[in-house]
């Protein structure tokens, strides 16, 4: 049962960037896989994402901004005709059941192969993840990766603008840049993949600006609406940080002037030092998504008292992900106290059908 006393505040209407938010619970994003081989969304996308549209904001998961940037098999791009089209109809069919959708610009880096993209996927530094990558004939070595040229890394940045460009054009109300979880810009800010001895290499302001540029280069291309993904404590797909105490302040001081309209920290843990550090820096939105661990069942109380302490810590609003696959009314289910569905565990939650997908009941 949840204790909707130390709740309350995520029921409060709140605004972000330009929209009015009419509740303080974000989808977090989350690749489904169940984009075409082309990376165009499909109607089944539309018909989830509709599903979840009470939550205050929905960010969409990763879409790639170029081609060389795919990760898996089934992911969205964001950087074709019939890609925007696509995610027109996704975000036509949220706005026409009273939401708003961001989408997510993901680069995967290194977290690539070529039989999901037809290219050698480009990296900061020639450092393969250890480990390996999801593709169509099942899970692969992950190769080594072409270090990025100052061009690649300025048509990059450019993709990126282009991307949030498209996003703005397909009915999105705004973007989020992924710099989280060890895809391509995390791969710049850490030390274990990010070796290089040029202006985006080795000290920490060189480390930030790829970033820095890629955020001021979306801000410049559809203004204030778009939010920044980082997560200093995921420590996963291979990253590794000797300074993140020093690195993630710097990142935020430098984009103070750009003013990213929130900042939304991934496995935010409010004891911390870092998380309280962060968001005495930040004066703009802080979304927060509480550590709910990254095993099956989750908490019986669906996060409810993660998030109550994270707002204590000054959070403004929570994402939720796996709550919210599984409740597509999450945010009565929240205010009300009811159970919620858990995620069920026979069936993958990356790929297949309807089942597992659109087929979580509501209460209603
Ligand atoms: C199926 C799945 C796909 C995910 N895909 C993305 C993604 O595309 N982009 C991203 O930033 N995080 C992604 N994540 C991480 C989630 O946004 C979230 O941080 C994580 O699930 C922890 O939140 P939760 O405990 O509420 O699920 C994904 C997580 C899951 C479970």
């Amino acid at each position: 049962m949840t204790d909707t006393s130390t709740t309350a505040p995520l029921f409060a209407p709140t605004r972000l960037g330009s929209l009015d938010l009419p509740n303080r619970l974000v989808m977090a994003p989350m690749s489904r896989h169940r984009a075409t081989a082309d990376g165009v969304p499909t109607p089944i996308m539309a018909e989830y994402y509709a599903q979840r549209a009470t939550a205050g904001l929905i960010i969409a998961e990763a879409s790639t901004p170029n081609q060389v940037g795919y990760t898996y098999p089934g992911i969205p791009g964001l950087f074709t005709e019939a890609q925007t089209a696509g995610w027109r109809h996704v975000a036509e069919a949220v706005t026409a059941a009273g939401g708003r959708i961001f989408l997510q610009m993901e680069h995967g880096g290194r977290i690539g192969h070529p039989d999901n993209s037809g290219l050698v996927p480009v990296a900061p530094s020639p450092i393969a993840l250890p480990g390996t990558v999801q593709t169509p004939s099942g899970q692969r070595d992950a190769p080594v990766p072409r270090e990025m040229t100052t061009d690649d890394i300025r048509e990059t940045v450019a993709d990126f603008a282009a991307a949030a460009r498209l996003a703005v054009r397909a009915g999105a109300a705004g973007v989020e840049v992924h710099s989280a979880n060890g895809y391509l810009l995390n791969q710049f800010l850490a030390t274990s993949t990010n070796h290089r001895t040029d202006a985006y290499g080795g000290s920490v302001p060189r480390r930030i600006r790829f970033v820095v540029e890629v955020v001021e280069a979306v801000a410049d291309a559809i203004g204030p609406d778009r939010g920044l993904r980082i997560s200093p404590d995921n420590l996963i797909n291979g990253i590794a940080m000797d300074d993140a105490d020093r690195l993630f302040p710097a990142l935020l001081d430098a984009l103070a002037p750009v003013g990213p309209a929130y900042l939304h920290v991934g496995y935010a843990d409010p004891a911390a030092p870092l998380f309280g550090e962060l968001r005495r820096r930040w004066p703009a939105p802080l979304i927060a998504n509480p550590v709910l661990g990254r095993r099956l069942p989750l908490p019986a109380d669906g996060g409810t008292s993660a998030a109550a302490e994270l707002l204590a810590a000054g959070a403004d609003l929570i994402s939720f992900g796996r709550p919210f696959l599984a409740n597509p009314d999450l945010v009565a289910r929240l205010r009300t106290g009811a159970p919620l569905n858990p995620v069920r565990r026979d069936v993958s939650m990356y790929g297949g059908d309807a089942t597992g997908y659109t087929d979580y009941p509501s209460l209603t």
